[in-house]
């Protein structure tokens, strides 16, 4: 898998931002929406500001936009400090003009007989639309990608999943301890994540470096779900220096 090694992460951000833009725009001319995929955690921070400031500045619009998380932990609430669902209204959706009706992130307020239908129409509603054009991910120091563990499936479609024990231990300073850290989460699966046209892997700093080097170099195997991304046919890594200081 292709890997470009940007100055540092505003670098690598805004190079995403206009990738994400340039097909936004081009959509918008043809009347056509844009499936977008999106993370949540530190590693999309910047791309989401410097869309927001492309919007603001530029006029971007993303009333044709449609777009669908990868994950939220379960048992979650919309409100909670620690929801991704809070997150993006915080860090994106709240300051561009994205449609309300158009938002898709798993739920984690369903009752445990909800989830699997839940997750059935979340695949279907991607599908339906002709899969995601592009999709954003970080990666976990567990080579997750979404919440899709070690032991995923290239296969696996959206699920309610275990966290691995790193993952917790890496949440465990967002929730004030290890203990507070819910245990499972619903995340997309690794299946619409291949079948995205485009997909944009950002790491940064050092704590990613041997994770992202395993990923880009070690063998494709479900013990590191990120290794997948090696049989998409259009996915790159965006990497700062210290995150690909262990490639060779
Ligand atoms: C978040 C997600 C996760 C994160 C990963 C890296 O929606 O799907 O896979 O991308 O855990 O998290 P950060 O970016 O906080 O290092």
């Amino acid at each position: 898998v292709p890997v470009k090694v940007f100055s540092d992460r505003d670098e690598g951000s805004a190079f995403v931002a206009r990738e994400i833009a340039s097909l936004i725009k081009e959509k918008n001319k043809l009347n056509k929406t844009t499936v977008l995929g999106l993370a949540t955690g530190s590693s999309p921070l910047l791309l989401y500001k410097e869309l927001i400031r492309i919007h603001k500045e530029e006029g971007l619009s993303f009333k044709n936009v449609i777009s669908f998380n990868l994950d939220e932990y379960y048992p979650m609430d919309h409100e909670d400090v620690n929801s991704y669902h809070r997150f993006m209204q915080e860090n994106f959706f709240s300051h561009v003009d994205i449609l309300p009706e158009n938002v898709h992130i798993p739920d984690g307020i369903l009752s445990r007989e909800q989830i699997e239908g839940y997750c059935r129409d979340y695949d279907n509603k991607i599908k339906s639309l002709g899969g995601l054009d592009i999709q954003i991910l970080g990666i976990g120091r567990s080579g997750h990608i979404g919440f899709n563990e070690p032991g995923s499936q290239a296969g696996d479609e959206t699920r309610l999943v275990h966290l691995d024990e790193v993952t917790i231990e890496d949440a465990a300073r967002d929730f004030g301890g290890k203990e507070n850290v819910p245990r499972s989460a619903i995340t997309m699966g690794v299946k619409s994540i291949m079948q995205a046209e485009r997909v944009y892997l950002m790491a940064w700093g050092q704590g990613k470096a041997e994770v992202v080097k395993a990923a880009v170099e070690g063998p494709v195997t479900a013990e590191l779900p990120a290794s997948f991304l090696q049989n998409h046919p259009d996915a790159l890594f965006v990497v700062d220096p210290a995150a690909g200081a262990q490639l060779s």
